[in-house]
C-alpha cells in the first residue's frame, strides 16, 4: 500500500485522532456539537448520491486505444483517422432503461460511447448496438424513455405503454424488429457491433464533404442470449456483462473491434431513394460499402468506477476538424441535450473531470461556476475581443457550407412519397435464417402477452406491411385473426390508429 493512504486526516489534512467513538457528553451522554469531524464524515455522505443518467444509467466502462490502419484521408482531415494515428479512448457500455441498480442481461439496445482524446480536442461517439433506431424526431425522445421506464401510477415496467408507443410510430419498426430479435440480449458487450447510427458528415484539406456513418464490428464474433438464459443470469448475477468485461481485460483477452465507414456523396444524397438523414433508415452496404479505417482494442480497467464511468460525460457535439454533423433532425437534438444534462448532473464545469478533460491545451475561456479547480485562467482577460490577442478564434477550421433549401415548418416525414417504414424491418426478416425467425417470433409473442388486442393488432399488421409472411406468423403467434389483419393493413396510418384506439376495440 501506498504511504500515504495510511494516515487519516479530515478534509483538509488535519490528523483524526478517533474514528470509530463520538464525542459524548458523559460516557453515556449525547453527541456533542464540537464533534466536528464526525459532522463531515456525515454531510459528505448524504451527498455522495449524484443524479443518474436520464436513460443510459447502468453501465461499464474501460479504456484502450484505437489505431488508423488504412488511409480514408480522401475524405476527412480529422488527424485521429489520418494512417497510423494511434489515439487513446475511453469506453462506457449501457443499457438504455433500466436504472442504475438494474440486471444487466434484460432484452434492450445497448449503448456504446466512446471517447476520444485526440490531438485536436476530444471527440465523442456515442452510439448503440443497433444501426438505426426507434424515432426520427427530437419532439418524440421524452416519450419513449417514459414508455419504456416506469408508469406513473404503479411505479413499474409496463408492456403495455411501451408497445402503445412504439406502434404509434411506424417509424420504429425496425428497430422494434431488430430488439425482439436475437441481437436484443448480448452475451457479453465484447460479442456485438455497434455503430454511430445518424448521418455524420467527413471533409477534407480541401474542405469537400461527404456524408458518412460508423460501424464497430467486433471481432470476438457475435453471440447473444435466449430469454431463458438471460432469465437465469439475472436471478443470480446482476452484473454479467460488468463482469465479463472486466474479467476479459484483466486476463488479457482484449477485445477488439474493427472501424468501417460507409460513405455517400452530396450528389448521391440528394438523389437518394429515400432520406438518407432519416435515422429510422438505413444505408444498404451493396450500395454503399463498408470501408475499413482502423481498429479499436480496450486493454485497462477503470481504477475508480465513480471517477471514470460513472463521472464520463459524452456527447455527439463533441467532434473534430474533419468530423461534422448533418440535417439529421434526430442528431441535432441530441447536440442540446447531452451537455445540458451533464451541467444538470455533474455540474457546469464537468469537462474539467478528468476523465472528460482534454488531453490537449484547452482554451475556451468559460469562467467561474460551481467547482471551478482548474485556478480558472488567473489573471487573464475574460473578455473576447481584446488588445492582447487572447482567445482568437481559428477561422481555417470553419467547415465547408452548406446549401439548404425549403421554408421553415413543421414537416412530417410521413408525408414524404419515398418515407417507407417498413422497407428495412422487411429486409432484415427476409434475411433471417428460420430458427432465428422463429425466435423473434417467440420473443415478440412473449414481451406483447400482456398487451392489450388493439396495440397487438396495430404491432401485426405492421409486421404484415414488411412481410406477408413475417405478418401472418407473428398474427398466429399472438393468437389473432388473419383476416383483420389484411382488412387493417389496407387503412392508411391515421386510420390504422383510429381503428386501433383503446375505446374502438
Ligand atoms: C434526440 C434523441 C436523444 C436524446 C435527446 C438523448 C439524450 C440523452 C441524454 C440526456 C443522455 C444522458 C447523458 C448524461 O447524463 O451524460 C443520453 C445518454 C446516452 N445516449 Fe442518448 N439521446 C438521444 C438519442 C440517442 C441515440 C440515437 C443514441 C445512439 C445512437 C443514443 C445513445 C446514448 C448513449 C450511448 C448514452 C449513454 C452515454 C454514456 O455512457 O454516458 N442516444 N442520451
Amino acid at each position: 500500500m501506498d504511504d500515504k493512504y495510511k494516515k487519516l486526516t479530515n478534509e483538509v489534512g488535519a490528523p483524526i485522532a478517533d474514528n470509530e467513538n463520538s464525542i459524548t457528553a458523559g460516557a453515556r451522554g449525547p453527541v456533542v456539537m464540537q464533534d466536528v469531524w464526525l459532522m463531515e464524515k456525515m454531510a459528505h455522505f448524504n451527498r455522495e448520491v449524484i443524479p443518474e443518467r436520464r436513460m443510459h444509467a447502468k453501465g461499464w466502462g474501460a479504456h484502450g486505444n484505437f489505431k488508423v490502419t488504412h488511409d480514408i484521408s480522401q475524405y476527412t482531415k480529422a488527424k485521429v483517422l489520418q494512417l497510423d494515428a494511434e489515439t487513446d479512448v475511453f469506453i462506457r457500455f449501457s443499457t438504455v432503461a433500466g436504472e442504475r441498480g438494474a440486471a444487466d442481461c434484460e432484452r434492450d439496445i445497448r449503448g456504446v460511447a466512446v471517447k476520444f482524446y485526440t490531438e485536436e480536442g476530444n471527440w465523442d461517439l456515442v452510439g448503440n448496438n443497433t444501426p438505426t433506431f426507434f424515432l426520427r424526431d427530437v419532439h418524440n425522445f421524452p416519450g419513449l424513455n417514459r414508455a419504456v421506464k416506469r408508469d406513473p401510477r404503479t411505479g413499474r415496467r409496463s408492456p403495455q405503454n411501451n408497445w402503445d408507443f412504439w406502434t404509434l410510430l411506424p417509424e420504429s419498426f425496425h428497430q422494434r424488429t431488430i430488439v425482439m430479435s436475437d441481437r436484443g440480449i448480448p452475451a457479453s458487450f465484447r460479442k456485438m457491433h455497434f455503430y454511430g447510427e445518424h448521418t455524420f458528415s467527413f471533409y477534407n484539406e480541401a474542405n469537400e464533404r461527404v456524408w458518412c456513418k460508423f460501424h464497430f464490428r467486433t471481432e470476438q464474433g457475435i453471440e447473444n442470449l435466449t430469454n431463458e438464459e438471460a432469465a437465469a443470469i439475472n436471478a443470480t448475477n446482476r452484473e454479467y456483462m460488468g463482469e465479463d468485461l472486466f474479467e476479459a481485460i484483466e486476463n488479457g483477452d482484449f477485445p477488439r473491434w474493427k472501424l468501417y465507414v460507409q460513405v455517400m456523396t452530396e450528389e448521391q444524397a440528394r438523389n437518394h431513394y429515400e432520406n438518407p438523414f432519416d435515422i429510422t433508415k438505413v444505408w444498404s452496404q451493396k450500395e454503399f460499402p463498408l470501408i475499413e479505417v482502423g481498429v479499436l482494442e480496450l486493454n485497462k480497467n477503470p481504477e475508480n468506477y465513480f471517477a471514470e464511468v460513472e463521472q464520463a460525460a459524452f456527447t455527439p457535439a463533441h467532434v473534430v476538424p474533419g468530423i461534422g454533423f448533418s440535417p439529421d433532425k434526430f442528431l441535432q437534438g441530441r447536440l442540446f441535450s447531452y451537455g445540458d444534462a451533464q451541467r444538470y448532473r455533474l455540474g457546469v464545469n464537468h469537462n474539467q473531470i478528468p476523465i472528460n478533460r482534454a488531453k490537449v491545451d484547452v482554451n475556451e475561456f468559460h469562467r467561474d461556476g460551481f467547482m471551478r479547480v482548474d485556478g480558472n485562467y488567473g489573471r487573464t482577460p475574460a473578455y473576447t475581443p481584446n488588445s492582447d490577442g487572447y482567445w482568437t478564434a481559428q477561422p481555417e477550421y470553419l467547415a465547408p457550407p452548406l446549401e439548404i433549401e425549403g421554408a421553415v415548418w413543421n414537416y412530417d416525414p410521413k408525408d414524404d412519397p419515398t418515407d417507407d417504414n417498413f422497407r428495412a424491418g422487411g429486409k432484415l426478416w427476409r434475411l433471417l435464417k428460420e430458427d432465428k425467425k422463429e425466435l423473434l417470433i417467440q420473443n415478440t409473442a412473449n414481451d406483447i402477452a400482456p398487451v392489450t388486442e388493439n396495440i397487438k393488432y396495430r404491432h401485426a399488421v405492421h409486421c404484415y406491411l414488411a412481410d406477408e409472411e413475417y405478418g401472418r406468423r407473428i398474427t398466429e403467434a399472438m393468437g389473432l385473426s388473419l383476416e383483420k389483419v389484411i382488412e387493417l393493413s389496407k387503412l392508411s396510418n391515421d386510420d390504422l390508429i383510429e381503428r386501433t384506439l383503446t375505446a374502438k376495440m
